[in-house]
């Protein structure tokens, strides 16, 4: 995939900025109101018992805050976390050692758990369902079963494609919360109190323009602080104003709504290969050369949620704010095509 900066994909150069700039602590978690709500009342109702909280999925796209709510409710809980993902964990022996580490209540983050191997995710079912690993010993007629008790654990699961993970699996979850996009509200929120982590002095229009263009994202509004940050320590003594954001933004070429090269291409080709649309997922892939997994998960719900692509059941059609977008007469562009699709304006 590619480096554009508005993916809101964790990209490597995240990594050291995003471990300081991850809130500990629900109270610091900023938007999510009702999760965060919910979540606090299973923190304490499980925190009285000495119980550990029932298995919990989180889903939604990249960047809304999955993991850190994670590493929160293990540092809330008072216990630890074991990190892991669904494409590394791919021996039982592994999976097994794992599991019989775990200290009472520990949490056990498994990242993208839809990419569980089958036989991975089957001895995942006893271990959630009765603290209790099962395993097969030996092979054919001598083979035996095992059972090996485990201390109670709460197994959180985070996907951005909840559709993908088999339903034994995710009736074992007690919590399956969706994480929605943040509002211009919360994303400035974020940004002023990563600046002030930061240590970099930013105004409240200079934050509003940056959350303007982070779709609705936190780690895409951390990132472009850290990027105009750079500009401001170059050029203007670390002070972030609306002249070096103008300037940042300019030269990172994201407009005003946040839309990049690919978004634009992406609009285009609805409109000029597709007439607008419907457009199946399919022919948009072949047209744009890009995976299908990739359109779904990492372009589309902003585009969506912004109003620029409406998916229908016959498929995906470009909305009349693309069409404005372009300053396009949809009626006219369809009878001459006469818009330029190489043009990435
Ligand atoms: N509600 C929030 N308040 C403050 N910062 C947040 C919030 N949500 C996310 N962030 C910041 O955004 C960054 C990305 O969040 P996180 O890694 O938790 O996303 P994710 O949902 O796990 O993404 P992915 O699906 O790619 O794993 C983190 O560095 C964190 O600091
Ligand atoms: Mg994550």
């Amino acid at each position: 995939m590619s480096d554009r900066i508005v993916d809101p994909d964790k990209k490597n150069f995240d990594n050291s900025v995003e471990k300081n700039l991850r809130p500990k602590y629900l109270d610091e978690f900023i938007g999510q109101k009702d999760l965060r709500k919910k979540l606090k009342i299973y923190i304490e109702a499980a925190k009285k018992r000495n119980e550990p909280i029932d298995h919990i999925l989180f889903h939604g796209p990249p960047g809304l805050g999955k993991t850190t709510l994670a590493h929160i409710i293990a540092h809330e809980m008072g216990v630890n976390i074991k990190i892991t993902s669904g494409p590394i964990l791919t021996k039982p022996g592994d999976v097994a050692a794992i599991l019989t580490n775990l200290e009472h209540n520990d949490v056990l983050f498994i990242d993208e758990v839809h990419r569980l191997n089958r036989s991975v995710e089957e001895m995942l079912y006893s271990a959630m369902e009765d603290f209790e690993l099962d395993i097969i010993i030996g092979e054919g007629p001598s083979a035996k079963n095992i059972r090996i008790p485990l201390e109670s654990f709460t197994l959180i699961g985070a996907t951005t494609r909840a559709g993908l993970l088999t339903s034994p699996l995710r009736d074992r979850f007690g919590v399956l919360e969706r994480l929605e996009f943040y509002n211009i509200r919360e994303l400035k929120k974020i940004i002023r109190r990563s600046a002030k982590i930061l240590n970099v002095k930013i105004d409240d229009k200079s934050a509003n323009e940056i959350a303007k263009r982070s779709r609705y994202t936190p780690r895409v509004a951390n990132r472009l602080l850290k990027r105009v940050r750079d500009f401001a320590d170059v050029k203007n003594n670390g002070v972030i104003d609306e002249n070096i954001i103008m300037q940042s933004f300019e030269l990172l070429k994201i407009d005003e709504k946040g839309l990049d090269k690919m978004d634009k291409k992406i609009l285009k080709a609805l409109i000029n290969r597709f007439e607008g649309g419907p457009a199946g997922l399919d022919s948009l892939s072949v047209v744009l050369g890009e995976e299908k997994d990739t359109i779904e998960d990492v372009y589309e719900p902003f585009l969506v949620r912004a109003g620029f692509i409406e998916r229908t059941s016959r498929g995906r059609i470009a909305s009349k704010k693309t069409y404005r977008y372009f300053d396009i007469n949809k009626t006219e562009n369809q009878e001459n095509s006469s818009f330029n699709f190489d043009n990435e304006g």
